[in-house]
């Protein structure tokens, strides 16, 4: 039972739980905050036994945590940081902010260059809606287009995992409890890469069907011009196209479905990535459907768009305009990508030569990734990721996920290719000898599951 009194090299950091074991640490949160965790993907049930039981502080790609260690990074804030933890350039923008007021009274000239800066990186869409969270930019885009069509049901993509915590999405997921029949029976869906499902579910709601939803990729591309094939049909069906580039904001793309694919979506919801971890999301649009929400033509009926009260803080975005310098100069997305290159192969490489390419791999694209962890009978196995994870947490690497940064350079490479290497090795020995030998503790469970 480790038992941590401060972080090394961050004398600034005080906590009144120090002092506290990880084992009373993980206690506490659980009996304080529900699940343990602000976001499921965080709980104690998404990471091995071994894993911190919090973390502390990020510097870089490096994160601390309560147990002291230090670990290398793939989780980098659910994908939020892309330049890396405490980047002082896109933190010194934040900080002037900060200086200004953080939260004032009006509408301010922040928030008017934020706006002017994203929309040069969106060709083709003309208005832009600040926001904290991306549920609430998915949520907005999907009431936006039910004003727009005067229509009741949502079409979503069924193979993508999270587009909202509202009732809408999780109301069409295994976890429906607390949502009423009447709103999860207007969320129908399609399958990725099926077009014959798209133009099923449109045959089989005629003139019912408001929007589409979907990410424009995930680690699976869409194959034969599939994106703008649904583009199309959405549109000949008189219904709203909207692309989900939460996940995708400035590490696949920085507009991903018109940069990567060559498809102009409606509205395109985009988070994560934006500014550097700062809570940032924005609706971005075209005037057409977006001007719903203006107030400008007098006497025409409102949609209440977003409306929050943190929407205009200056803080996050401060730290987007500089992150978009930051992107300019530095050319992070090429850097992003070329780095996963090499991460795949190199990965792939040691598995094979290993002996276990078929059990455990990398799939995807430098855009985009994910690790695949099978057992001995060829099924994905939540037991065996398990594994893998715990013995990279052994060597020092945090990884629930596969997402990097700027801040991940050659000396990382190296360190996840030894990791890796040790980690395959213990990963073959269980597939001989069983689990039971080498699997401490309890494996991850997927978020979306009915029961504990
Ligand atoms: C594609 C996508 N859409 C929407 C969301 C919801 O964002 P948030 O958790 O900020 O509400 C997520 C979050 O993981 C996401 O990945």
């Amino acid at each position: 039972m480790k038992v941590i009194k401060s972080i090394k090299g961050f004398k600034d950091i005080k906590s009144s739980n120090f002092g506290l074991s990880e084992n009373q640490l993980r206690e506490k949160a659980h009996a304080l905050i529900p699940g343990g965790a602000h976001t499921y993907s965080r709980g104690d049930d998404q990471f091995p036994e071994n894993a911190p039981a919090l973390v502390v502080k990020g510097k870089g790609c490096y994160i601390w945590g309560s147990n002291g260690e230090k670990y290398l990074d793939y989780g980098m804030g659910l994908r939020t940081v892309t330049i890396g933890y405490a980047t002082p350039e896109i933190d010194n923008a934040a900080i002037a902010e900060i200086r200004k007021g953080t939260n004032l009274t009006k509408s301010s000239l922040t928030e008017l260059d934020a706006a002017e800066k994203v929309l040069k990186l969106f060709k083709g869409m003309d208005m832009v809606k600040f926001a904290k969270n991306g549920s609430t930019v998915t949520t907005a885009a999907v009431k936006l287009a039910r004003a727009y069509t005067d229509r009741k049901y949502i079409l979503r993509c069924i193979d993508h995992p999270f587009f909202s915590y509202d009732d809408w999405f999780i109301g069409d997921t295994v976890v429906k409890k607390g949502i009423p029949e009447e709103i999860s029976s207007l969320t129908i869906n399609f399958k990725f890469n099926d077009i014959e499902s798209v133009k099923q579910a449109f045959r089989n709601y005629p003139n019912q069907i408001a929007c589409v939803i979907m990410e424009p990729t995930t680690h699976i591309q869409p194959e034969n011009g599939f994106l703008k094939e649904v583009a199309d049909i959405t549109h000949k069906n008189g219904a709203v196209f909207i692309s989900d580039e939460i996940s995708c904001t400035f590490r696949t793309g920085i507009f991903t479905t018109l940069d990567q694919y060559g498809v102009t979506p409606d509205l395109v919801t985009v988070g994560k990535g934006m500014a550097n971890g700062y809570p940032l999301t924005a609706l971005v649009g075209k005037k057409e459907i977006m001007n719903l929400g203006g107030i400008k033509k007098e006497g025409e009926e409102r949609v209440f768009l977003i409306s929050t009260t943190y929407g205009g803080e200056l803080i996050s975005l401060g730290a987007i305009q500089a992150v978009i310098d930051y992107y300019k100069k530095h050319d992070v997305l090429n850097y992003l990508w070329s780095y996963n290159k090499k991460f795949i192969s190199g990965i792939n490489k040691i598995s094979s030569d290993i002996g276990i390419e078929d059990k455990f791999y990398i799939e995807g694209f430098p855009g985009r990734m994910n690790y695949v962890a099978k057992d001995n009978s060829g099924k994905s196995s939540f037991e065996f990721r398990t594994l893998f994870h715990q013995e990279m947490v052994k060597n020092k690497i945090l990884i629930p996920w596969i997402v990097n940064s700027y801040a991940h350079g050659d000396k990382e490479l190296k360190m996840t290719f030894d990791a890796v290497t040790n980690s395959l090795e213990v990963y073959k020995k269980a597939l001989k000898a069983g689990l039971g030998h080498y699997l401490k503790g309890k494996p991850q469970k997927p978020v979306f599951r009915q029961f504990n």
